[in-house]
């Protein structure tokens, strides 16, 4: 390293806080620091401006009814159609020609999409599913990767009111049947397979194996043929190839049908604290204008910007910040299909300097992997288009976000770390890439509008640098509106910790912890529930349980995290064999195995290990801490309020010795 570099090195180590670069202040969509007041003052109406970001059928009657608390209401009676909002109203603005989705594949083909032509093409597959019989309300599944049709399927379902439930292709075939199941999903749409660092996977054997396990008729699956002669595949009966039939409806006409408000957009499942994944309700009015908003005002996009997410549609963060915002403001949204160090360690940065990406978002996870491969990755490449970087998914330390600040953004681009939550549906405490000052490893303060705080257990504000727990004492237009099918489980997941009902004060509660600081700066520490962030995403421990306790000779199992390098935290699991079975390779092959097929490769653990027993309180129930730091290679603290205190080395020599 030269010694300007080192004293660079030096001198970002010890920074604590950045300012907006002046050159991105100057262009940024929101620089008036008066807007947290503004929006304070005028809370709900502020949200207005949010509503105002999109184009309404029918114009809303009152911003915000809590009539019914917490099942919030939003921008009641109002009506709109989200695809009208993604794509008719910028072909109408003369803005047809303006690229709306640049794909990339892994093998380095690509797809350019217009507006108008991608109008086509969701106007085309909203003909051909109506024909198959899709109504309005009917709720399609769709289980497919990076390819563009799956963004087509969403819109094209939103164009004619049909509420989508995107299932993340990585996910098992038990995860699909599960997810169509509590759904009722009638109608799917997958692809053959897809590709991953050059091989060809097998998603339709998956899928059909997930059919098998759907337990009402399933009417139609129509199939993306992504491999073509790379993979043959035989259809049944009810299965269509997409490309055939969606050409019977070329150049269709089909209006977006007005939906109110408060219609179902889309459900996304997601993990929490039980087995059952629980489906996020989102609706059409608040989160299409809430998705917009934080678009605008913290990812600064713009209609003629070239913008980046690199995460996964299959994830809260691929449908709020790669399909419904951007495409709600109109601006190009690049979208790649593959792994990042396919076919070498600069894919994206080679992606980011071909298509002059203005704006990247992407997880602390991929960051600090782009750390460990090292600086000579992006000095290959000119990345200086960017102006603005971002964050999501879990927390990032400050050695990462200075790595991102300088080697990816040259010290000219601000970072937003965002926190927010499927839940959410867009982001809830982050800087304001235009005025606030930037703080490495903590998100920032709540944005405007967002009346979010820390709190300890008795729900008291806590003290600056004292941990608690985050908790939003106001609802916002992203807000989930309930759990699919199950009011009573929205109540018990997020509003009985902290609220008053009898005095209807309601207060969110997304189990986060955290810490805050004289700015009101907040640091986020992590979920206090059983749901651990593997690479930024989101799995319950007890799903993964439940998956190790059905294996024949295992008698009982505890998940917990565990710290890891790249992927924030890993999957550790702990498992007492039945009489008469050893914990040996063949029960731990068997253990990955059932985690594999219950929910999938991302559920990987790091390591199985086998005990005669779990280290338990005197009360009987496992102690977690203990297995967390043991998996984390902590000191591990006081144990002699053990049942079973013996049994604490005996799990930590075996999870050393591997
Ligand atoms: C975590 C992803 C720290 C958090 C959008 C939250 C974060 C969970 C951040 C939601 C961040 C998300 N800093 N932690 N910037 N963003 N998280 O539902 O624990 O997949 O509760 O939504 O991710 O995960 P989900």
């Amino acid at each position: 390293m030269s010694q300007d570099n080192a004293d660079l090195e030096a001198r970002l180590e010890e920074q604590d806080t950045f300012e907006p670069p002046e050159s991105f202040v100057e262009q940024a969509n929101v620089t008036d620091p008066g807007v947290y007041e503004e929006f304070e003052e005028n809370w709900p109406g502020c949200w207005e401006r949010a509503a105002d970001l999109l184009s309404w059928d029918e114009e809303y009657d009152a911003v915000l009814d809590d009539s019914d608390a917490p099942f919030y209401e939003w921008f009641t009676n109002g009506e709109l159609n989200a695809s009208y909002n993604c794509l008719d109203r910028h072909v109408e603005d003369g803005a047809g020609d303006n690229v709306a989705i640049e794909w990339e594949g892994e093998l380095g083909e690509t797809r350019t999409y217009t507006y108008e032509e991608l109008l086509d093409e969701v106007e085309d597959t909203a003909a051909m599913l109506r024909d198959l019989g899709v109504e309005e309300d009917d709720i399609v599944t769709l289980y497919m990767p990076m390819i563009p049709e799956l963004p087509i399927a969403m819109l094209a379902c939103a164009r004619i009111g049909a509420p989508h439930s995107v299932v993340f292709a990585g996910f098992s075939a038990d995860a699909l049947a599960t997810r169509m199941n509590s759904a009722d999903s009638e109608y799917l749409i997958t692809c053959d397979g897809y590709y991953r660092r050059g091989d060809a996977l097998d998603h339709i054997s998956k899928t059909n194996e997930g059919l098998e396990g759907v337990e009402h008729e399933v009417s139609d699956v129509v199939v993306v043929d992504r491999l073509g002669d790379d993979l043959d595949h035989e259809l049944a009966d009810n299965q269509h190839d997409y490309d055939d039939l969606v050409a019977e409806y070329e150049g269709s006409t089909v209006e977006p049908v007005p939906r109110d408000s408060e219609d179902m957009l889309f459900l996304m499942y997601t993990s929490g604290t039980t087995g059952q994944p629980k489906g996020v309700k989102h609706t059409t009015g608040g989160y299409l204008a809430y998705s917009a908003w934080t678009s605008h005002a913290v990812l600064d996009i713009e209609a003629d910007d070239t913008y980046w997410c690199s995460a996964d549609i299959g994830w809260i963060t691929g449908h709020s910040y790669i399909v419904y915002g951007p495409l709600a403001l109109g601006t190009t949204s690049v979208m790649y299909e593959g792994t990042p160090d396919y076919p070498d360690k600069d894919r994206m940065w080679e992606i980011v300097e071909k298509n002059e990406v203005d704006i990247f978002y992407t997880a602390p996870t991929a960051i600090r992997a782009f750390m460990k491969w090292g600086t000579e990755y992006p000095e290959q490449h000119d990345l200086s288009s960017l102006r603005l970087l971002g964050t999501v998914g879990e927390p990032i330390n400050p050695r990462a976000w200075k790595w991102y600040y300088k080697h990816i953004g040259g010290e000219e681009c601000p970072i937003v770390d965002t926190w927010w939550q499927t839940e959410t549906g867009g982001m809830m405490i982050t800087t304001l890439p235009g005025i606030c000052e930037m703080k490495p490893g903590s998100a920032g303060p709540p944005l405007p509008g967002i009346d979010a705080q820390v709190v300890d257990a008795n729900g008291e504000e806590v003290d600056a640098g004292k941990a608690g727990y985050v908790t939003v004492n106001n609802p916002w237009p992203g807000m989930l509106r309930t759990l699919y099918n199950n009011d009573e489980r929205f109540i018990e997941e997020y509003w009985q910790e902290y609220s008053d009902p009898d005095a209807d004060e309601w207060v969110y509660f997304p189990e986060d912890g955290a810490k805050i600081d004289e700015d009101d700066y907040i640091t986020i520490l992590g979920r206090v529930d059983d749901v651990i962030n593997v690479s930024g995403h989101r799995l319950g421990t007890m799903e993964i349980e439940s998956a190790v306790v059905g294996v024949e000779g295992i008698a009982e199992a505890a998940v917990v995290g565990g710290d890891h390098e790249v992927k924030g935290e890993a999957v550790y699991v702990y498992a007492i064999p039945e009489d008469g079975y050893e914990g040996d390779e063949e029960l731990e092959e068997r253990a990955a195995e059932a985690i594999l097929d219950s929910i999938g490769p991302i559920a990987k653990p790091e390591e199985i290990a086998f005990t005669h027993e779990l280290p338990k309180t005197r009360s009987g129930k496992i102690m977690r801490r203990l297995l967390e730091d043991i998996a984390s290679g902590n000191e591990l603290g006081n144990t002699s309020t053990l049942r079973n205190p013996d049994v604490v080395d005996d799990i930590a020599e075996q999870v050393s010795n591997d």
